[in-house]
């Protein structure tokens, strides 16, 4: 029986989100039906809502969560009812040629749920990268799920699902930080300081934050920074060089997505170093380079998608090092808020008030 739930939708461009009732199918082959337990606001959320993803409208909005299966389709074999699991949002193909490539998390065929969640007047919604989380219940595909230990606090974990992979994979997965590396980290948001958390587990020796607001800098430090730099006031790149014996890093990675950022990323790096690019820039946005600088200084240019992650292996990781100790998610998560305050969780975000607002049901 399809059930009737709450959640929350982006009618059209720019106006307010709402709470509504929303109907979920039965999973078909397949799918899997997941009671949401939380969901992260993440900035491709607002992305959607103002949009700047695409127009099909309406959204229904959330992709960072983690929840309890409720029921699964015929021939789900990856989870079961009852598996406490973190949604993702590449849930790969397995046939195309990234993924025959041994790279899945290139794979640009990934699977969602076939049928679609809707309005109560039959409107199929269109769910943000492919999940819809802001929702009591929701129906994705059951490879977007990822089982990992039940004792995890939710709220933590589900944050694994988007922001915080991304930055930590970043810095371990695409930037390949290793013992003694030093690494600077542009941008200290919930994305910027998963990066910082990353670099430091990995064995990075100097850290070093830079961020526009003195607040960012002090939760870099709480995350492992050993430098702060505000690039408000201090040219950062001579920072950086400073920290590391005038070389740059071994590793920059850039958080914020601007032509400023990602030029000050270009030119922190030591040479043969690594720059990787996980703030999403707009499309109308440039950078003018010279060559002879892109030729000598060697090293790598990347950008990184979702941190590079494979969740099967990824998430059951990062869920043990934060239940021994080890990587404070719990630290990621500024507000525990309800599904009729996620506007407002919009605005502060804007405002750069949180690292994350994360919706509880
Ligand atoms: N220089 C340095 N830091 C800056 C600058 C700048 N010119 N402009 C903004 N910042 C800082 C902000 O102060 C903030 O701390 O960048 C940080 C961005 O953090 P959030 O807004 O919390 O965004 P976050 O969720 O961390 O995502 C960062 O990564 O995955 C992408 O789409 C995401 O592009 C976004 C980026
Ligand atoms: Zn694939
Ligand atoms: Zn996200």
């Amino acid at each position: 029986m399809p059930q009737t739930v709450k959640g929350v939708i982006a009618r059209s461009k720019d106006a307010d989100v709402e709470v509504v009732d929303i109907v979920v199918p039965d999973p078909g082959p397949g799918e899997a039906v997941v009671k949401v337990h939380t969901c992260g606001v993440c900035h491709t959320d607002l992305h959607y809502k103002q949009g700047g993803i695409n127009d099909e409208f309406p959204f229904l909005l959330g992709h960072e969560a983690a929840g309890v299966v409720e029921a699964v389709g015929e021939g789900v074999t990856e989870v079961a009812p009852g598996d406490f699991v973190i949604l993702n949002w590449r849930a790969v193909c397995g046939q195309c040629r990234a993924c025959q490539k041994g790279k899945p998390w290139y794979c640009f065929a990934t699977h969602n749920a076939k049928q679609k969640m809707t309005l109560t007047d039959g409107t199929e919604l269109s769910p943000a990268l492919g999940i819809g989380a802001f929702i009591e219940k929701t129906l994705v595909a059951a490879g977007q799920c990822t089982k990992v230990d039940p004792e995890a606090d939710a709220a933590a974990v589900g944050l694994l699902g988007c922001g915080v992979m991304a930055g930590f994979g970043a810095a371990v997965n695409t930037g390949g930080v290793g013992m003694g590396d030093s690494v600077a980290v542009i941008g200290c948001g919930g994305v910027g300081n998963a990066a910082i958390a990353g670099a430091q587990l990995a064995g990075a020796t100097t850290i070093v934050a830079v961020d526009i607001d003195d607040e960012k800098l002090d939760a870099a430090r709480r995350f492992g920074a050993t430098h702060t730099v505000n690039s408000g006031k201090t040219d950062p790149v001579e920072a950086i060089k400073e920290a590391t014996g005038g070389f740059g890093a071994d590793v920059v990675v850039e958080a914020v997505g601007r032509p400023e950022t990602y030029e000050q990323a270009f030119y922190a790096r030591d040479l043969a170093g690594t720059v990787v690019l996980v703030g999403v820039p707009t499309p109308d946005k440039q950078v003018t380079l010279p060559m002879i600088e892109i030729f000598g200084r060697g090293g790598a240019l990347k950008s990184s998608w979702y941190g590079d992650c494979l969740p099967s292996r990824d998430f059951p990781m990062l869920v043990d090092l934060y239940r021994q100790g080890r990587f404070d998610l719990d630290a990621f998560v500024t507000e525990k808020i309800g599904l009729g305050d996620i506007e407002k969780a919009f605005e502060k975000m804007e405002r750069g008030e949180v690292l994350r607002s994360v919706v509880v049901l």
